[in-house]
Protein backbone atom coordinates (compact mmCIF):
# COMPACT_ATOMS: atom_id res chain seq x y z
CA UNK A 1 0.00 0.00 0.00
CA UNK A 2 1.05 3.28 -0.86
CA UNK A 3 1.51 5.24 1.87
CA UNK A 4 -1.29 7.94 2.14
CA UNK A 5 0.04 11.62 2.61
CA UNK A 6 -2.13 13.51 5.02
CA UNK A 7 -3.05 16.89 4.35
CA UNK A 8 -4.62 19.58 6.61
CA UNK A 9 -6.70 22.20 5.46
CA UNK A 10 -9.28 25.05 6.87
CA UNK A 11 -12.21 25.27 5.13
CA UNK A 12 -14.89 27.87 6.37
CA UNK A 13 -18.17 26.07 6.94
CA UNK A 14 -20.26 29.09 5.68
CA UNK A 15 -19.50 28.88 2.21
CA UNK A 16 -16.60 26.45 1.43
CA UNK A 17 -13.56 28.87 1.14
CA UNK A 18 -10.43 26.81 1.68
CA UNK A 19 -6.93 27.84 2.70
CA UNK A 20 -3.94 26.61 3.98
CA UNK A 21 -3.83 28.07 7.45
CA UNK A 22 -6.63 29.17 9.83
CA UNK A 23 -7.99 32.99 9.49
CA UNK A 24 -10.35 34.35 11.57
CA UNK A 25 -12.35 35.88 9.11
CA UNK A 26 -13.30 34.43 5.50
CA UNK A 27 -12.42 36.49 2.56
CA UNK A 28 -14.84 34.49 0.46
CA UNK A 29 -18.19 35.47 2.51
CA UNK A 30 -17.15 37.31 5.92
CA UNK A 31 -18.21 35.02 8.11
CA UNK A 32 -16.01 35.14 11.35
CA UNK A 33 -14.87 32.47 13.12
CA UNK A 34 -16.26 29.97 10.16
CA UNK A 35 -12.97 28.25 9.32
CA UNK A 36 -11.99 24.26 10.93
CA UNK A 37 -9.70 22.51 10.31
CA UNK A 38 -10.10 19.40 8.39
CA UNK A 39 -7.61 16.58 7.53
CA UNK A 40 -7.87 15.39 3.86
CA UNK A 41 -6.03 12.10 2.72
CA UNK A 42 -4.05 12.19 -0.61
CA UNK A 43 -6.27 9.72 -2.29
CA UNK A 44 -9.83 11.60 -1.88
CA UNK A 45 -10.80 12.09 -5.35
CA UNK A 46 -14.29 11.01 -5.50
CA UNK A 47 -14.51 8.21 -8.14
CA UNK A 48 -17.12 9.63 -9.64
CA UNK A 49 -17.01 13.19 -11.12
CA UNK A 50 -18.08 15.67 -9.50
CA UNK A 51 -19.42 17.37 -12.66
CA UNK A 52 -19.50 15.85 -16.25
CA UNK A 53 -18.55 18.05 -18.38
CA UNK A 54 -22.07 18.48 -21.12
CA UNK A 55 -21.38 18.25 -25.27
CA UNK A 56 -24.08 19.19 -26.79
CA UNK A 57 -24.96 20.58 -30.55
CA UNK A 58 -26.41 23.64 -31.37
CA UNK A 59 -29.86 23.27 -32.26
CA UNK A 60 -33.22 26.06 -32.45
CA UNK A 61 -35.00 26.72 -29.61
CA UNK A 62 -38.63 25.54 -31.23
CA UNK A 63 -37.19 21.74 -31.79
CA UNK A 64 -36.18 21.58 -27.87
CA UNK A 65 -38.67 19.48 -26.54
CA UNK A 66 -39.71 18.99 -23.17
CA UNK A 67 -40.16 15.21 -22.59
CA UNK A 68 -37.89 14.84 -20.09
CA UNK A 69 -39.83 17.76 -17.87
CA UNK A 70 -42.86 15.52 -17.50
CA UNK A 71 -43.67 16.12 -13.92
CA UNK A 72 -44.46 13.82 -11.36
CA UNK A 73 -46.96 14.91 -8.93
CA UNK A 74 -47.03 13.88 -5.02
CA UNK A 75 -50.26 14.51 -5.04
CA UNK A 76 -50.20 16.75 -1.94
CA UNK A 77 -51.34 19.75 -3.60
CA UNK A 78 -49.62 22.32 -1.75
CA UNK A 79 -46.29 21.09 -1.91
CA UNK A 80 -47.16 20.61 -5.73
CA UNK A 81 -47.97 24.32 -6.05
CA UNK A 82 -44.41 25.37 -4.24
CA UNK A 83 -42.31 22.79 -7.14
CA UNK A 84 -44.61 24.50 -9.67
CA UNK A 85 -46.69 21.14 -10.52
CA UNK A 86 -45.05 18.41 -9.41
CA UNK A 87 -41.62 16.70 -8.97
CA UNK A 88 -39.47 17.58 -12.35
CA UNK A 89 -37.39 13.90 -13.02
CA UNK A 90 -33.94 14.06 -12.29
CA UNK A 91 -33.76 17.84 -10.80
CA UNK A 92 -31.95 18.04 -6.88
CA UNK A 93 -34.21 19.81 -4.70
CA UNK A 94 -32.99 20.82 -1.25
CA UNK A 95 -35.75 21.13 1.47
CA UNK A 96 -34.39 23.20 4.36
CA UNK A 97 -35.94 24.12 8.19
CA UNK A 98 -35.39 23.79 11.85
CA UNK A 99 -35.04 20.37 13.57
CA UNK A 100 -38.82 19.01 14.89
CA UNK A 101 -40.24 21.40 12.31
CA UNK A 102 -41.87 18.71 10.14
CA UNK A 103 -39.51 17.63 7.22
CA UNK A 104 -39.35 13.85 7.29
CA UNK A 105 -42.79 13.71 8.06
CA UNK A 106 -43.86 15.62 5.10
CA UNK A 107 -41.28 13.52 2.63
CA UNK A 108 -42.70 10.36 4.49
CA UNK A 109 -46.27 11.57 3.66
CA UNK A 110 -45.21 12.85 -0.52
CA UNK A 111 -43.53 9.75 -0.97
CA UNK A 112 -46.17 7.51 0.33
CA UNK A 113 -48.67 9.21 -2.20
CA UNK A 114 -45.90 8.83 -5.03
CA UNK A 115 -45.59 4.99 -3.76
CA UNK A 116 -49.25 4.71 -3.75
CA UNK A 117 -49.51 5.95 -7.64
CA UNK A 118 -46.70 3.51 -9.22
CA UNK A 119 -43.53 6.11 -8.43
CA UNK A 120 -40.92 3.99 -7.58
CA UNK A 121 -39.68 5.31 -4.34
CA UNK A 122 -36.69 5.36 -1.74
CA UNK A 123 -36.16 7.09 1.47
CA UNK A 124 -32.57 6.95 2.96
CA UNK A 125 -32.57 8.00 6.05
CA UNK A 126 -29.20 8.70 8.20
CA UNK A 127 -31.29 9.99 11.31
CA UNK A 128 -33.54 7.61 12.66
CA UNK A 129 -33.86 3.66 12.25
CA UNK A 130 -35.98 1.48 10.31
CA UNK A 131 -38.03 0.90 13.37
CA UNK A 132 -38.03 4.45 14.03
CA UNK A 133 -39.61 5.27 10.30
CA UNK A 134 -42.04 2.15 10.68
CA UNK A 135 -43.55 3.66 14.05
CA UNK A 136 -43.79 7.14 12.29
CA UNK A 137 -45.20 5.37 9.29
CA UNK A 138 -47.92 3.63 11.63
CA UNK A 139 -48.66 6.75 13.36
CA UNK A 140 -49.08 8.48 9.66
CA UNK A 141 -51.20 5.34 8.30
CA UNK A 142 -48.93 4.96 5.75
CA UNK A 143 -49.73 1.34 3.90
CA UNK A 144 -47.61 1.90 0.52
CA UNK A 145 -44.71 -0.18 -0.16
CA UNK A 146 -42.12 2.75 -0.15
CA UNK A 147 -38.52 1.48 -0.05
CA UNK A 148 -36.85 2.67 3.00
CA UNK A 149 -32.48 2.42 4.32
CA UNK A 150 -31.10 3.37 7.23
CA UNK A 151 -27.69 4.42 6.18
CA UNK A 152 -25.36 7.02 6.83
CA UNK A 153 -23.00 6.14 4.16
CA UNK A 154 -23.73 7.81 0.90
CA UNK A 155 -21.30 4.70 -0.97
CA UNK A 156 -23.74 2.48 0.71
CA UNK A 157 -26.87 4.52 -0.34
CA UNK A 158 -26.19 4.42 -3.91
CA UNK A 159 -25.84 0.44 -3.92
CA UNK A 160 -29.49 0.54 -3.26
CA UNK A 161 -30.11 2.87 -5.37
CA UNK A 162 -28.60 0.87 -8.41
CA UNK A 163 -30.34 -1.93 -7.00
CA UNK A 164 -33.86 -0.68 -6.55
CA UNK A 165 -33.49 2.24 -9.37
CA UNK A 166 -35.93 4.46 -7.65
CA UNK A 167 -37.74 7.19 -9.37
CA UNK A 168 -37.36 9.53 -6.33
CA UNK A 169 -34.95 9.12 -3.81
CA UNK A 170 -34.66 11.36 -0.86
CA UNK A 171 -31.68 11.74 1.66
CA UNK A 172 -32.45 12.59 5.47
CA UNK A 173 -30.12 14.69 6.12
CA UNK A 174 -27.32 15.35 3.71
CA UNK A 175 -25.48 16.74 7.44
CA UNK A 176 -25.48 13.03 8.26
CA UNK A 177 -24.53 11.13 5.25
CA UNK A 178 -20.66 10.91 4.34
CA UNK A 179 -18.43 9.69 1.87
CA UNK A 180 -15.73 7.24 3.53
CA UNK A 181 -12.68 8.58 1.54
CA UNK A 182 -12.91 12.13 2.81
CA UNK A 183 -12.02 12.13 6.48
CA UNK A 184 -13.78 15.41 7.84
CA UNK A 185 -16.74 14.71 10.21
CA UNK A 186 -20.85 14.22 8.34
CA UNK A 187 -21.64 17.75 8.54
CA UNK A 188 -18.72 19.67 7.66
CA UNK A 189 -18.89 21.70 4.86
CA UNK A 190 -16.32 19.37 2.97
CA UNK A 191 -18.38 16.51 3.28
CA UNK A 192 -22.17 18.13 2.53
CA UNK A 193 -20.45 19.78 -0.73
CA UNK A 194 -19.12 16.20 -1.57
CA UNK A 195 -22.06 13.94 -0.73
CA UNK A 196 -24.39 16.94 -3.27
CA UNK A 197 -21.77 16.84 -5.65
CA UNK A 198 -22.45 12.81 -5.84
CA UNK A 199 -26.14 12.88 -6.00
CA UNK A 200 -26.89 15.84 -7.76
CA UNK A 201 -23.79 13.92 -10.76
CA UNK A 202 -26.58 10.63 -9.83
CA UNK A 203 -29.83 12.73 -10.44
CA UNK A 204 -28.75 14.33 -13.86
CA UNK A 205 -27.24 11.28 -15.27
CA UNK A 206 -29.68 8.67 -13.93
CA UNK A 207 -32.70 10.82 -13.76
CA UNK A 208 -33.67 10.43 -10.37
CA UNK A 209 -35.43 13.51 -8.89
CA UNK A 210 -33.35 13.80 -5.42
CA UNK A 211 -34.76 15.16 -2.61
CA UNK A 212 -32.16 16.68 0.30
CA UNK A 213 -33.17 17.53 3.51
CA UNK A 214 -30.78 19.89 5.15
CA UNK A 215 -30.95 21.42 8.90
CA UNK A 216 -30.96 25.05 9.52
CA UNK A 217 -28.31 26.65 11.33
CA UNK A 218 -28.18 29.09 15.00
CA UNK A 219 -28.24 31.62 12.37
CA UNK A 220 -31.60 30.66 10.50
CA UNK A 221 -29.37 29.41 7.24
CA UNK A 222 -28.74 25.69 6.02
CA UNK A 223 -25.34 24.97 6.72
CA UNK A 224 -23.41 25.02 3.99
CA UNK A 225 -25.73 27.68 2.14
CA UNK A 226 -23.54 29.08 -0.62
CA UNK A 227 -22.31 25.46 -1.93
CA UNK A 228 -26.03 23.79 -1.60
CA UNK A 229 -28.13 26.69 -3.04
CA UNK A 230 -26.09 27.05 -5.97
CA UNK A 231 -26.17 23.55 -6.88
CA UNK A 232 -29.59 22.43 -6.69
CA UNK A 233 -32.49 23.21 -9.10
CA UNK A 234 -35.14 24.08 -5.97
CA UNK A 235 -34.69 25.35 -2.56
CA UNK A 236 -37.75 25.14 -0.02
CA UNK A 237 -37.89 25.93 3.14
CA UNK A 238 -40.12 24.78 5.34
CA UNK A 239 -41.01 26.98 8.55
CA UNK A 240 -43.13 27.67 11.74
CA UNK A 241 -43.41 27.83 15.27
CA UNK A 242 -42.95 24.65 16.73
CA UNK A 243 -45.07 25.10 19.42
CA UNK A 244 -47.98 26.19 16.87
CA UNK A 245 -49.64 24.07 14.24
CA UNK A 246 -49.24 26.07 11.31
CA UNK A 247 -46.05 25.02 8.66
CA UNK A 248 -45.40 26.83 5.81
CA UNK A 249 -43.24 25.91 2.74
CA UNK A 250 -41.81 28.53 1.19
CA UNK A 251 -39.27 28.21 -2.69
CA UNK A 252 -36.68 30.43 -2.25
CA UNK A 253 -35.06 29.13 -5.70
CA UNK A 254 -36.87 27.10 -8.44
CA UNK A 255 -35.22 26.68 -11.77
CA UNK A 256 -38.85 25.13 -12.88
CA UNK A 257 -41.97 27.55 -11.64
CA UNK A 258 -42.25 30.55 -9.66
CA UNK A 259 -40.48 31.18 -6.25
CA UNK A 260 -43.65 33.30 -5.64
CA UNK A 261 -45.53 30.34 -4.41
CA UNK A 262 -46.50 29.18 -0.61
CA UNK A 263 -47.94 25.63 0.50
CA UNK A 264 -49.40 25.77 4.01
CA UNK A 265 -49.88 22.73 6.13
CA UNK A 266 -51.59 21.91 9.55
CA UNK A 267 -49.57 19.48 12.05
CA UNK A 268 -51.77 17.12 13.55
CA UNK A 269 -51.40 13.81 15.52
CA UNK A 270 -52.12 12.17 12.13
CA UNK A 271 -49.07 14.28 10.30
CA UNK A 272 -49.20 17.03 8.16
CA UNK A 273 -52.70 18.26 6.80
CA UNK A 274 -53.12 20.64 4.09
CA UNK A 275 -54.74 23.77 4.70
CA UNK A 276 -56.30 24.60 1.20
CA UNK A 277 -57.95 27.50 2.48
CA UNK A 278 -55.83 29.42 4.69
CA UNK A 279 -57.62 32.67 5.69
CA UNK A 280 -59.92 30.76 7.48
CA UNK A 281 -57.48 28.88 9.45
CA UNK A 282 -56.06 32.32 10.60
CA UNK A 283 -59.56 34.15 11.45
CA UNK A 284 -60.59 31.89 13.63
CA UNK A 285 -63.78 33.16 15.56
CA UNK A 286 -63.53 36.72 16.66
CA UNK A 287 -65.12 38.34 19.49
CA UNK A 288 -67.09 41.02 17.91
CA UNK A 289 -67.27 43.78 20.14
CA UNK A 290 -63.77 44.02 21.19
CA UNK A 291 -61.32 46.96 21.36
CA UNK A 292 -57.72 46.73 19.67
CA UNK A 293 -58.81 43.87 16.90
CA UNK A 294 -59.11 44.29 13.26
CA UNK A 295 -58.56 42.60 9.81
CA UNK A 296 -55.59 42.69 7.39
CA UNK A 297 -55.05 41.00 4.51
CA UNK A 298 -50.87 39.83 3.94
CA UNK A 299 -49.88 38.49 0.84
CA UNK A 300 -47.29 35.71 0.62
CA UNK A 301 -46.38 35.49 -2.62
CA UNK A 302 -49.05 35.80 -4.82
CA UNK A 303 -51.38 34.82 -2.22
CA UNK A 304 -53.27 36.49 -0.44
CA UNK A 305 -54.37 35.77 3.55
CA UNK A 306 -56.33 37.60 5.79
CA UNK A 307 -55.20 37.40 8.95
CA UNK A 308 -55.85 39.22 12.84
CA UNK A 309 -53.65 42.19 14.18
CA UNK A 310 -54.44 42.60 17.68
CA UNK A 311 -52.71 45.36 19.96
CA UNK A 312 -53.06 46.30 23.43
CA UNK A 313 -52.07 49.43 25.34
CA UNK A 314 -52.07 49.46 28.99
CA UNK A 315 -50.99 51.77 31.55
CA UNK A 316 -46.97 51.50 32.45
CA UNK A 317 -45.30 51.17 35.85
CA UNK A 318 -41.83 50.86 33.91
CA UNK A 319 -39.09 53.54 33.35
CA UNK A 320 -38.59 52.02 29.88
CA UNK A 321 -42.53 50.49 28.90
CA UNK A 322 -42.82 47.48 26.99
CA UNK A 323 -43.20 47.40 23.55
CA UNK A 324 -43.89 43.86 22.12
CA UNK A 325 -44.88 41.72 19.15
CA UNK A 326 -45.29 38.87 18.25
CA UNK A 327 -45.62 37.71 14.40
CA UNK A 328 -45.25 41.77 13.02
CA UNK A 329 -41.86 43.31 11.96
CA UNK A 330 -40.66 44.89 15.28
CA UNK A 331 -39.31 48.50 13.25
CA UNK A 332 -42.85 48.88 11.92
CA UNK A 333 -44.35 48.91 15.21
CA UNK A 334 -41.97 50.96 16.25
CA UNK A 335 -42.33 53.68 13.15
CA UNK A 336 -45.91 53.49 13.38
CA UNK A 337 -46.01 54.40 17.41
CA UNK A 338 -43.30 56.91 16.66
CA UNK A 339 -46.10 58.38 13.79
CA UNK A 340 -49.22 58.18 16.60
CA UNK A 341 -46.99 60.01 18.86
CA UNK A 342 -45.89 62.76 16.44
CA UNK A 343 -49.18 63.26 13.85
CA UNK A 344 -52.04 62.18 15.98
CA UNK A 345 -50.51 63.14 19.72
CA UNK A 346 -51.33 60.00 21.28
CA UNK A 347 -49.40 60.16 24.05
CA UNK A 348 -47.79 56.02 24.27
CA UNK A 349 -44.86 57.30 26.09
CA UNK A 350 -46.25 55.82 29.70
CA UNK A 351 -47.60 52.62 27.97
CA UNK A 352 -47.11 49.24 27.55
CA UNK A 353 -47.67 48.36 24.02
CA UNK A 354 -48.14 44.56 22.33
CA UNK A 355 -49.17 43.91 18.98
CA UNK A 356 -49.63 40.36 17.93
CA UNK A 357 -50.62 38.53 14.56
CA UNK A 358 -53.12 36.34 15.54
CA UNK A 359 -52.80 32.44 14.87
CA UNK A 360 -49.24 32.17 14.39
CA UNK A 361 -48.68 33.71 11.15
CA UNK A 362 -45.91 36.48 10.12
CA UNK A 363 -46.81 39.88 8.51
CA UNK A 364 -43.37 41.20 7.65
CA UNK A 365 -44.73 43.32 4.34
CA UNK A 366 -45.33 47.09 5.31
CA UNK A 367 -48.87 46.85 4.03
CA UNK A 368 -49.99 46.04 7.37
CA UNK A 369 -49.18 49.44 8.91
CA UNK A 370 -52.42 50.90 8.49
CA UNK A 371 -54.13 47.67 10.06
CA UNK A 372 -51.72 48.02 12.81
CA UNK A 373 -52.15 51.85 13.35
CA UNK A 374 -56.00 51.19 14.03
CA UNK A 375 -55.86 48.17 16.13
CA UNK A 376 -53.39 50.51 18.59
CA UNK A 377 -55.34 53.44 18.71
CA UNK A 378 -58.92 51.67 18.98
CA UNK A 379 -57.46 49.25 22.33
CA UNK A 380 -55.67 53.10 23.51
CA UNK A 381 -59.29 54.88 23.51
CA UNK A 382 -61.25 51.52 24.36
CA UNK A 383 -63.28 51.49 20.90
CA UNK A 384 -63.86 48.52 18.93
CA UNK A 385 -63.07 48.78 15.15
CA UNK A 386 -66.15 48.00 12.31
CA UNK A 387 -66.26 44.09 12.56
CA UNK A 388 -66.32 43.57 9.01
CA UNK A 389 -63.57 46.07 8.03
CA UNK A 390 -60.71 45.06 6.21
CA UNK A 391 -57.46 47.67 6.52
CA UNK A 392 -54.94 47.77 3.94
CA UNK A 393 -52.05 50.43 3.75
CA UNK A 394 -48.35 51.54 4.55
CA UNK A 395 -47.84 54.14 6.79
CA UNK A 396 -45.44 56.47 5.92
CA UNK A 397 -43.01 58.70 8.24
CA UNK A 398 -45.18 61.96 7.58
CA UNK A 399 -48.04 60.58 8.57
CA UNK A 400 -49.32 59.80 4.40
CA UNK A 401 -51.06 56.05 3.93
CA UNK A 402 -49.79 53.95 0.67
CA UNK A 403 -50.47 52.04 -1.68
CA UNK A 404 -50.16 49.00 -1.24
CA UNK A 405 -49.31 46.07 -4.50
CA UNK A 406 -51.75 43.11 -4.94
CA UNK A 407 -55.01 45.27 -3.39
CA UNK A 408 -57.08 43.87 -5.88
CA UNK A 409 -56.69 39.87 -4.93
CA UNK A 410 -56.41 41.13 -1.45
CA UNK A 411 -60.27 42.51 -1.79
CA UNK A 412 -61.40 39.74 -3.71
CA UNK A 413 -60.10 37.15 -1.11
CA UNK A 414 -61.88 39.38 1.70
CA UNK A 415 -65.12 39.33 -0.73
CA UNK A 416 -64.90 35.65 -0.59
CA UNK A 417 -64.97 35.90 3.22
CA UNK A 418 -67.74 37.97 3.84
CA UNK A 419 -66.02 40.74 4.57
CA UNK A 420 -68.27 44.15 3.44
CA UNK A 421 -65.84 47.13 3.79
CA UNK A 422 -62.52 47.86 3.58
CA UNK A 423 -60.09 51.05 3.81
CA UNK A 424 -57.77 51.09 1.28
CA UNK A 425 -55.13 53.99 0.36
CA UNK A 426 -56.27 56.63 -2.07
CA UNK A 427 -53.10 55.72 -4.50
CA UNK A 428 -55.04 52.39 -5.07
CA UNK A 429 -57.97 53.89 -6.17
CA UNK A 430 -58.02 52.42 -9.90
CA UNK A 431 -59.18 49.11 -8.29
CA UNK A 432 -62.44 50.37 -6.91
CA UNK A 433 -64.42 49.67 -9.97
CA UNK A 434 -63.54 45.81 -10.05
CA UNK A 435 -64.73 45.94 -6.29
CA UNK A 436 -67.17 44.08 -5.24
CA UNK A 437 -67.24 45.58 -1.66
CA UNK A 438 -67.70 49.03 -0.20
CA UNK A 439 -64.44 50.84 -0.23
CA UNK A 440 -63.53 54.05 1.94
CA UNK A 441 -60.09 56.10 0.76
CA UNK A 442 -57.56 57.30 3.10
CA UNK A 443 -54.98 59.57 2.01
CA UNK A 444 -53.40 60.02 5.45
CA UNK A 445 -53.63 58.52 9.77
CA UNK A 446 -56.10 61.26 9.98
CA UNK A 447 -58.33 60.29 7.36
CA UNK A 448 -57.76 56.42 8.51
CA UNK A 449 -58.82 57.15 12.44
CA UNK A 450 -61.94 59.53 11.06
CA UNK A 451 -63.02 56.84 8.92
CA UNK A 452 -62.84 54.07 11.89
CA UNK A 453 -63.26 55.60 15.70
P1 LIG B 1 -40.15 15.61 12.03
O1 LIG B 1 -40.79 15.32 10.73
O2 LIG B 1 -39.37 14.52 12.67
O3 LIG B 1 -39.26 16.91 11.96
P2 LIG B 1 -37.86 17.16 11.22
O4 LIG B 1 -37.63 16.03 10.30
O5 LIG B 1 -38.06 18.48 10.54
O6 LIG B 1 -36.84 17.27 12.29
O7 LIG B 1 -41.32 16.10 12.98
C1 LIG B 1 -41.17 15.95 14.31
C2 LIG B 1 -42.23 16.69 15.07
O8 LIG B 1 -43.51 16.56 14.51
C3 LIG B 1 -42.28 16.10 16.44
O9 LIG B 1 -42.13 17.16 17.35
C4 LIG B 1 -43.61 15.47 16.55
C5 LIG B 1 -44.43 16.12 15.49
N1 LIG B 1 -45.39 15.21 14.84
C6 LIG B 1 -46.74 15.42 15.01
O10 LIG B 1 -47.16 16.33 15.69
N2 LIG B 1 -47.61 14.57 14.38
C7 LIG B 1 -47.21 13.52 13.63
O11 LIG B 1 -48.05 12.77 13.09
C8 LIG B 1 -45.81 13.31 13.48
C9 LIG B 1 -45.27 12.17 12.66
C10 LIG B 1 -44.92 14.17 14.09
MG1 LIG C 1 -36.16 14.57 10.47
Amino acid sequence: MPKVKLKTVYACQNCGHQTSKWLGKCPDCNQWNSFVEEIKTGNNEPDIPFFELKSDEAIPLSEVTLDSYQRIPTQLKELDRVLGGGIVPGSLILLGGDPGIGKSTLVLQALNKLAESGVSVLYATGEESREQIKMRANRLNISSSLYVVAENSIERILNQVQKIKPDVLVVDSIQTVYLQNLESAPGSISQVRECAGKLLYLSKTQNIATLLIGHVTKEGALAGPRVLEHMVDTVLYFEGDTRQQCRILRSIKNRFGSTNEIGVFEMTGDGLIEVTNPSLFFLPERSKEVSGSTITAALEGARPFLVEIQALVSDSSLTNPRRTTLGVDNGRVALVIAVLEKILGLNLYNQDVYVNAAGGFKIMEPAADAAILAALVSSFRNKPLPHQTLILGEVGLTGEIRGVMGADIRLSEAHKLGFTHCILPKNNKKIIGSSQIKVSLVESVSDLIDALI
